[in-house]
């Protein structure tokens, strides 16, 4: 071991320091310390300013989120979404309509047989009406014993008297349109499903929207 004299200790380190280079691959260098010192610096208060924002940012996007997530509609059930509505063999031809509240329609067969004035207008199968009154929005209820045009048998509307044939069509009163129909979807085991939010306006011609089957 030897000693080294005390006296030159402290510049040989400094001389060290001042002349110290990082080496690099192909001889570069790191930037110095100085050079580092340069670059720009992120200000306390725009650090400050970039975390609010980011965090508000971050907020606003989680509640538009949960608030889509809440809104999004699925696995809707009754009104405004698939109702089953029993076999094809339940509804007899020509027979009166099937009233199924929780989709809040009607389901008739409508035979073109039925020639009477409130009968089937000509239509032939599966037919879904919306009992929602067109004209303020009242239920409408199919009455066999109701006479009109001297024949029995009709949807009247006990608001303001509204009246439709079996399939829906306006035959009198202030509505607007005839009664709107629902789609409706049958399988190959005669099994029906009423698409109780597919709805299409009431119109004339409402009878050959009938499903046949
Ligand atoms: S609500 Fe049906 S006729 Fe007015």
């Amino acid at each position: 071991m030897t000693n080294q004299p005390q006296g030159d200790v402290g510049g040989s380190w400094q001389q060290a320091l001042a002349t110290r280079r990082t080496q690099l691959a192909g001889g570069a260098t790191l930037p110095s310390a100085a050079a580092a010192r340069r670059l720009p610096d992120i200000t306390r208060r725009r650090f400050i300013l970039l975390n609010f924002w980011a965090g508000l940012g971050t907020m606003l996007a989680g509640s538009v989120g949960v608030l889509i997530d809440f809104l999004y509609p699925r696995g809707v059930t009754g009104f405004g979404g698939p109702v089953p509505a029993g076999k094809v063999t339940d509804l007899v031809k020509g027979g009166s309509p099937k009233e199924f509240p929780i989709g809040q329609f009607f389901l008739v067969n409508l035979d073109p047989a039925e020639t009477r004035p409130g009968g089937s207008g000509g239509g032939e199968g599966i037919l879904a009406l919306w009992r929602k009154c067109p004209h303020l929005g009242c239920s409408v209820p199919w009455r066999p014993g109701f006479n009109y045009n001297d024949d029995n048998g009709w949807y009247r509307c006990p608001c303001h008297g509204s009246t439709y044939t079996k399939a829906g069509v306006r035959v009198f009163g202030p509505a607007p349109r005839s009664m709107d129909t629902m789609a409706v979807e049958i399988d190959a085991a005669g099994n029906i499903v009423v698409q109780t939010g597919q709805r299409t306006p009431g119109g004339p011609e409402n009878p050959q929207r009938a499903t046949k089957v």
